[in-house]
C-alpha cells in the first residue's frame, strides 16, 4: 500500500503528501538537484534520478523510469510537479492508479502557464484539479477540484500562491482515496465511496 511520487522541481506537493502522512515509498525525479529530492531525503524517503536527457527517445527514458517505479509496486503513482509529457504506453501501464495535480480548473487551461492564461482570459474563478492520468494530456477523469476566486487586481504570482495552497489541500485527499480503494469510475466520471466532497471552495479572495 504505497505511493511513488514523480517530481521535476521544488516538491511542495510532495511535501504536502508527506505532511499529511501519505506513505510515500520512493521519490523519482527526472531532474538532478530538484528541490523535492532534498525534501524526501530529509524524511528518509528513498530517491532516484532518471534524467530524461540521458536517453535518445521518450520510450527509452520511460522504460528505465518504469523499472524504477515497479521496484516499489506502488498502489498509487503520484505525479507531483512532474514536467514530462508521457507516452500513451506509459499512461496505460499505470491507468487507474496514476494521479496528477494540475494548476487550473480542468478542462480549462491544460498545459503550461495556467495562471497567466486565466488572468488573460478574465475568468473570475480559477483553481486546481487532481485527475487520473490518461494518454491525453491533463484530460483524465476529475477526482477533486479546488476553486479559487480571482481578484480584480490579481497577479499571476499572487494567484499561483493561492492556488498552490489549495493544491496542498486536495492532493493528499485524492491520494488517500485511491489508497483506500474508494474511487469508482463510471462513464468517465469519478465518484468517491462514502460521498466525501470532491469540491473545495477557497473563499480567501
Ligand atoms: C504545481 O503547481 C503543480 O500543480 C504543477 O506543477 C507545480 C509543482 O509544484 N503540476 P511543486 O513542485 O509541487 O511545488
Amino acid at each position: 500500500m504505497s505511493v511513488v511520487a514523480l517530481i521535476s522541481g521544488r516538491g511542495s506537493n510532495l511535501e504536502a503528501l508527506l505532511q499529511a502522512g501519505i506513505p510515500v515509498s520512493a521519490v523519482i525525479s527526472n531532474v538532478a538537484g530538484a528541490g523535492g529530492l532534498a525534501i524526501a531525503a530529509q524524511r528518509g524517503v528513498p530517491t532516484a534520478v532518471v534524467k530524461h536527457d540521458d536517453f535518445p527517445a521518450r520510450e527509452a527514458f520511460e522504460a528505465v523510469l518504469a523499472a524504477q517505479i515497479d521496484r516499489f509496486a506502488p498502489k498509487v503513482l503520484a505525479y507531483a510537479g512532474f514536467m514530462r509529457v508521457v507516452t500513451a504506453g506509459f499512461a496505460e501501464r499505470y491507468r487507474g492508479r496514476a494521479l496528477n495535480i494540475h494548476p487550473s480548473l480542468l478542462p480549462s487551461f491544460t498545459g503550461l502557464h495556467t495562471h497567466e492564461r486565466a488572468l488573460a482570459a478574465g475568468v473570475k474563478l480559477h483553481g486546481c484539479t487532481v485527475h487520473l492520468v490518461t494518454p491525453e494530456l491533463d484530460s483524465g477523469p476529475i477526482v477533486i477540484q479546488a476553486a479559487v476566486p480571482v481578484r480584480a487586481d490579481d497577479t499571476a504570482i499572487a494567484l499561483a500562491a493561492r492556488v498552490l495552497k489549495q493544491e496542498h489541500v486536495i492532493y493528499p485527499r485524492a491520494v488517500r482515496w485511491v489508497l483506500e480503494g474508494r474511487l469508482v469510475i463510471e462513464k468517465g466520471l469519478v465518484h468517491v465511496k462514502g460521498g466525501d466532497a470532491q469540491l473545495v471552495f477557497s473563499d480567501s479572495a
